[in-house]
């Protein structure tokens, strides 16, 4: 519980810095891609590379991915606190626009030394213990090379904020979200304390 409380909180820091741009008119008709996707970045970043902890990259990340993870925030498959209203505020079109230009900007890790301001700093001792835990949940059967590999299903966690990974870990491991997941993952999750699971986020954090 107060767990959540906190992320509410972070993530109404993130709103406020977007609100800017979350509340002109995006969808007109003929807006290009990388207008479109500029107001993903009060909250998501610059090209979707993430400023801050709480908020995920999503520059770099697979087009299939980033439109059905859209989809199922439209739809309310997807629990959210934001990206549902969000995604209601586009067409399918829009969506894809979008998606394509998130997809084509290059992935930058969250330990590049420009982001190092303000975040959970990625224990070493944590992300080694971690790696033997990823190894001992066999996670890399789908998240390949260290968590960089991705699809249409898997979104890239190497180098994604470590913050974000261990919010992510907690609302998978919370039965009562619901968080759309693979039965083979869910099955593995539920293996692992939530302190195994937080030293696996700093594992895949500190991957580059
Ligand atoms: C007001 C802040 C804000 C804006 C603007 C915003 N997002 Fe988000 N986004 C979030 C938050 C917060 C989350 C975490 C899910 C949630 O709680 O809603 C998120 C999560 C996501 C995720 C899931 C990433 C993952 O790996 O699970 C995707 C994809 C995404 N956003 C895409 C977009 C796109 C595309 C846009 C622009 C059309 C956008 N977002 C605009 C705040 C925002
Ligand atoms: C059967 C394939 C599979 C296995 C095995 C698997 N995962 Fe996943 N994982 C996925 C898929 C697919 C997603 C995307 C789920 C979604 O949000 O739709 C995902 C998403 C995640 C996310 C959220 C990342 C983000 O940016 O939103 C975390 C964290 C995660 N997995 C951790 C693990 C851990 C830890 C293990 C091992 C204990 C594991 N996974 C094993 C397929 C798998």
């Amino acid at each position: 519980m107060q767990r959540k409380k906190i992320r509410v909180l972070i993530m109404v820091g993130g709103l406020l810095a977007g609100g800017a741009m979350f509340g002109s008119s995006n969808a007109e008709a003929g807006a290009t891609a990388a207008m479109l996707a500029d107001t993903c970045a009060g909250c998501h970043g610059t090209n979707g590379l993430s400023g801050g902890p709480a908020m995920p990259t999503i520059g770099g990340m697979k087009t299939e991915y980033l439109q059905a993870i859209m989809a199922e925030f439209k739809s309310g498959e997807r629990p959210s606190t934001i990206m549902g209203r969000i995604a209601k505020g586009y067409t399918k079109e829009e969506t894809a626009k979008i998606s394509d230009h998130l997809a084509m900007q290059p992935w930058g890790n969250a330990t590049s030394a420009h982001q190092s301001k303000n975040r959970t700093h990625i224990s070493s001792k944590l992300a080694d213990q971690g790696e033997k835990l990823v190894k001992k949940g066999k996670c890399e059967k789908c998240h390949e090379d260290n968590g960089m590999a991705q699809d249409e299903d898997t979104p890239r966690m190497a180098g994604q904020w470590v913050d974000y990974l261990i919010f992510k870990m907690h609302d998978l491991k919370n039965k009562d979200l619901n968080v759309p997941q693979p039965k083979k993952m869910a099955k593995r999750i539920k293996k692992f304390s939530v302190e195994e699971l937080e030293a696996m986020a700093h594992f895949y954090a500190s991957q580059k």
